[in-house]
């Protein structure tokens, strides 16, 4: 307990004190809640509802590790009935279109203090698995389809979580990019595109976060299952990174105990019963027969009982009873992190912002009425005041579909008292155009609920496409406010004025899209994705597995290599509908003075922005970078960006210093980044289609040591 001492040390000290019964109560983690499938109750001390628990070791003052999901707020599995109503943060994907490692951090700060409030010291956040498949439906969760963007954002949120002096992940390590057939597939990718492109994006993260601890995926990798892959766990995550936290499984994840054991894997989670229990007992008799060495356990301790020191659990136990949660600023933060991200993706004549003296306007659709979507699964957040529109399919799992009860349509009236604000719930596309026709301006709210456990289409559902089309050929002056996990297709796109992507906008999401519509906010987010025009621009345009009986094995070849996303379009030749980095603003602005030198192994680059328009807004001034030599998976990269607050008429200076890594290529033979020697073009733009300006600079070969 002396807190002069660095966590390892401490670690040490402490796991000498363990019986072996005691070392191996710590590496097995059961579900906190009931599982519906199996006649299994959650250990009495376990939070209600909550994910997981992991005993505690009374006598020497080691709480037990209550675990909880996820990213976008404290969540609740729905197997139980009594719900623990908690605040919910817009999705991961909302918050990394806000690029702001601020934003991130007071969102993953405000999340993991509800769950410390809540009795809870481990949160499973931290998703960061690349938007390489637009219909993943777990993007939500994620930080889109840049290394660079979704390591910083997604870092920057779990050191927030960890704020709170509790333990978070990262997860799901590695690869896991789709749902469908996620316990089933092999990812086949080799090793320089792996390191150049999710792999990346998680050391980023671990890098800037600290996290005490990686979540393994459910799928295989080259072969082998995540949670006992010698190449992810040890060689690169322990041995190259030297990541001194732990390793623990996805719920069910662990297929084996030696195998897993040595391989890497520092917890088992996810036991139900006896038969599902890989360590415990089987990790003891393992051990005893020689097939696990001894050190590893300790090892396996050691590294749980330091990511415990490392984020002060022991100077701050959960207390006995549960603390208060100040609900008000706690919606604050999360309405800020929503209008911050959202991304305004059209706004033709300027349609928006609305005056708060229009006359008349027809909301139409998504339950507008009442609230705003969110994601489902075992993210999901269940927020006070309970699911405002209860029984949209799918109400079992991975639903129910769950309503923030945050009415647009409410927030729209008070931002126009004197106009005459009308709702059509959008079933029927010619009551709903019949609305708009008599309005000054038709707003029509669109859904793509998507969850864990499966993938989705990007064509809209239930007739949405054609209600859009309809209210648009009723009233020109029609705004689409979309509600999305993710990119979707847009038929109707070139009929409507004006398009925002609010993403999941939380618990305050109503609140949060009429302060954007009416300018309160002047949207400031951009697209941490690329939106398609079609699956033939995709690089697997089926979807693998799509079709295939029930629990069948197969791979996923990761042809594009590390050209994920716009990468891919670059290399293609391919035109997005919306590109990487792309998002407007009621203001403009202005680039000038680019410059760029060598600094130390990286580039640094500066740069002046000026808002050129009316109203204060945020910049994002985005770095891309070019090797004239060629030599990557794509012809650029993001290689930085800086987020700049303005004025009207203000000018400010911008900088950033390009990651050496961005700059290199992963040699598997010799096993290290190597920069190559040649001319390479550093470009400031405004998305990743846009020209932009551009200064080209020289840099000799270069072999990165490692760090
Ligand atoms: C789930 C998810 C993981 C979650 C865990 C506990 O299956 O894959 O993200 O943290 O199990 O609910």
């Amino acid at each position: 307990m002396d807190a002069s001492l660095s966590p390892d040390a401490r670690a040490d000290l402490l796991l000498a004190q363990l019986t072996q019964d005691e070392k191996l109560s710590l590496v097995s983690g059961f579900w906190g809640a009931p599982a519906p499938w199996a006649h299994y109750d959650p250990p009495p001390l376990a939070r209600h509802g909550s994910a997981g628990f992991v005993p505690g070791i009374d006598r020497l003052g080691v709480q037990p590790q209550w675990q909880t999901d996820a990213g976008i707020g404290v969540a609740q599995q729905g197997s139980v009935a009594v719900k623990r109503e908690r605040t919910a943060l817009p999705s991961g994907m909302a918050v990394a279109a806000s690029w702001n490692p601020d934003v991130a951090f007071a969102g993953g700060a405000m999340i993991g203090g509800e769950a410390r409030a809540s009795g809870l010291n481990v949160q499973l956040a931290g998703g960061v698995d690349l938007m390489r498949e637009p219909r993943n439906g777990r993007n939500f969760e994620y930080g889109g389809e840049d290394p660079l963007l979704a390591g910083t954002i997604v870092g920057a949120a779990v050191r927030g979580i960890q704020s709170n002096h509790i333990i978070s992940t990262i997860k799901h390590y590695a690869f896991n990019d789709q749902e469908t057939g996620r316990n089933q597939y092999s990812v086949v990718i080799d090793d320089a595109a792996a390191r150049q492109s999710d792999l990346l994006a998680f050391e980023i993260a671990l890098e800037q976060s600290q996290a005490g601890s990686v979540m393994c995926s459910y799928n295989r990798f080259q072969g082998d299952y995540a949670c006992e892959n010698d190449y992810l766990l040890n060689h690169v995550l322990k041995r190259d990174w030297r990541w001194p936290g732990y390793v623990m499984s996805d719920w069910g994840a662990t297929h084996s105990t030696a195998n897993a054991a040595n391989h890497g894997l520092d917890q088992e989670n996810g036991v139900i019963h006896e038969d599902s229990h890989h360590f415990g007992a089987n990790l003891a008799q393992a051990i005893t027969a020689g097939q696990v060495p001894q050190a590893r356990l300790d090892d396996m301790v050691r590294r749980i009982l330091r990511s415990m020191f490392a984020v002060g659990l022991f100077e701050h136990p959960i207390p006995e009873d549960q603390t208060t949660i100040d609900y008000e600023a706690d919606e604050h933060v999360s309405q800020n992190a929503a209008e911050q991200g959202i991304v305004l993706l059209k706004n033709e004549h300027d349609i928006l912002p609305l005056s708060a003296n229009a006359r008349s306007i027809a909301v139409i659709g998504a339950h507008a009425d009442v609230g705003v979507l969110s994601g489902g699964g075992s993210s999901q957040v269940y927020p006070r005041g309970g699911n405002a529109a209860p029984g949209v399919a799918p109400t079992g799992w991975p639903g129910p579909v769950i309503f923030n009860p945050s009415s647009p349509l409410a927030a729209i009236r008070a931002h126009a008292p004197n106009a005459n604000v009308q709702y059509d719930a959008g079933i029927d596309p010619g009551a709903a155009a019949r609305l708009a026709r008599h309005a000054d301006v038709a707003i029509v709210f669109i859904t793509q609920w998507t969850s864990e456990s499966q993938d989705f289409s990007l064509t809209l559902n239930d007739n949405q496409d054609a209600l859009v089309a309809a209210v648009a050929r009723a009233n020109p002056h029609t705004i689409v406010v979309m509600e999305t996990g993710g990119p979707v297709f847009m038929p109707w796109l070139s009929h409507v004025r004006g398009v925002l992507e609010a993403w999941y906008p939380g618990t305050k999401g109503g609140a949060a899209i009429a302060s954007v519509l009416f300018g309160d906010a002047n949207p400031s987010g951009h697209l941490p994705i690329s939106f398609p025009a079609s699956l033939a621009q995709l690089p697997r345009p089926h979807l693998d597995g799509e079709g295939l009986p029930e629990n069948s094995q197969f791979e996923v070849r990761y042809g594009e290599g590390a050209a994920v996303g716009y990468k891919w379009f670059d290399r293609q030749h391919l035109e997005p509908v919306f590109p990487f980095g792309f998002g407007l603003s009621y203001t403009s602005f202005a680039h000038s003075n680019l410059a760029a030198q060598a600094d130390g192994d990286g580039v640094r680059v500066t740069f002046a922005v000026r808002n050129t328009g009316r109203r204060a807004g945020m910049d994002v001034a985005q770095i891309y970078v070019t090797p004239l030599g060629g030599g990557w998976e794509a012809p650029k990269r993001l290689g930085g960006w800086q987020n700049l607050a303005l004025t009207p008429g203000q000018q400010a200076q911008g900088t950033v210093t390009i990651d050496p890594r961005l700059l290199a290529t992963w040699d598997a033979d010799a096993h290290h980044w190597r920069i190559a020697a040649g001319r390479y073009r550093i470009t400031l733009a405004a998305s990743a289609r846009d020209p932009g300006q551009s200064v080209i600079i020289t840099l000799p070969a270069r072999v990165l040591e490692r760090p």
